[in-house]
């Protein structure tokens, strides 16, 4: 973080994939995906990720989980230096990817999130990290799912924004907890409304257990300029979150 309490998320700093502890980088994506890239990235998964592929029984949804598994292989080549096809990924019990040689939450350490025509990105070192993207779009009965994911005083400060701000309001909300139960692992096995976060939704308040301390937590939301919101979530303070679009000479240089 710098003196004056924000973090820098500039896009302009140099494409650089070193970490340290205290810092997260961010990569986003946008746009339709290209199925002339398919093959592509196709041919950088593993079997398993290839039978995955396969099952889907939608077109876009196949074409999407490649291009998103392609792109995460491509950076986790960038951080560690091996080739995307070496990269040996397991998920856990509750489905968490993660670089298959060490325990969870050490080492490089990442989590990736797709929504409509976005996916996003996080990486950082020795830490649970979750990230969430959503697209925001009407819901109808709203307020039962208020009920169902949020505590009593979270409601009320939802109730207390102004109506034409409220799907905005939850959404910022939503994603913030979503990143919480992702940087945890168990998905929302956790008990999205245990995760409790201050009025100004820029800190936890509240955390099962299994989560550490809740003093420790950095939440940050993550502003994009079309009708979508995210947020990143890390079990320590940070001093610095660097976003970016996905490096395009990556794919420039393995693919093409
Ligand atoms: C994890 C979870 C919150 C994802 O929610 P979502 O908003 O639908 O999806 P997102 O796009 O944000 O994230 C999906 C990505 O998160 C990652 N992911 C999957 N499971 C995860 C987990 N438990 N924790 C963190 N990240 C996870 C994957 O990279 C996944 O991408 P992929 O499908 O391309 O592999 C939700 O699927 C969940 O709760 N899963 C747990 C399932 C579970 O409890 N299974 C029990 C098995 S016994």
């Amino acid at each position: 973080m710098t003196s004056d309490g924000t973090f820098r998320t500039a896009g302009s700093d140099p494409l650089r994939f070193e970490l340290d502890p205290g810092t997260v980088h961010v990569w986003d994506g946008s746009g339709p995906v290209d199925p002339a890239r398919y093959p592509s990235f196709f041919a950088l998964l593993d079997d398993m990720e290839r039978q995955r592929a396969e099952r889907f029984r939608f077109e876009q949804h196949r074409i999407r989980f490649v291009t998103c598994r392609g792109w995460l292989r491509l950076l986790l080549s960038a951080y560690t230096g091996l080739d995307p096809g070496e990269i040996r990924l397991i998920a856990d019990h509750y489905g968490k990817p993660r670089l298959g040689d060490q325990p969870p939450n050490t080492g490089l350490v990442f989590n990736v999130s797709h929504s409509s025509e976005r996916m996003v990105f996080a990486f950082g070192l020795d830490c649970m990290l979750g990230v969430d993207i959503e697209r925001s779009r009407n819901i109808t009965h709203l307020e039962g799912l208020v009920d169902r994911i949020c505590s009593q005083a979270e409601k009320n400060h939802w109730l207390s924004v102004p109506g034409d701000r409220r799907l905005e309001f939850f959404f910022a909300i939503w994603v913030r907890k979503e990143a919480i139960i992702k940087a945890q692992g168990r998905g929302v096995s956790l008990g999205i409304a245990e995760c409790v976060l201050s009025n100004d939704l820029e800190r936890p308040v509240s955390l099962p257990d299994s989560c550490g301390r809740t003093g420790d937590w950095t939440l940050l939301g993550l502003d994009y300029p079309d009708g979508y919101q995210g947020a990143i979530a890390v079990d320590r303070r940070l001093d610095s979150v660097y976003r970016h679009g996905l490096p395009v000479q990556l794919l420039i240089d393995r693919l093409l």
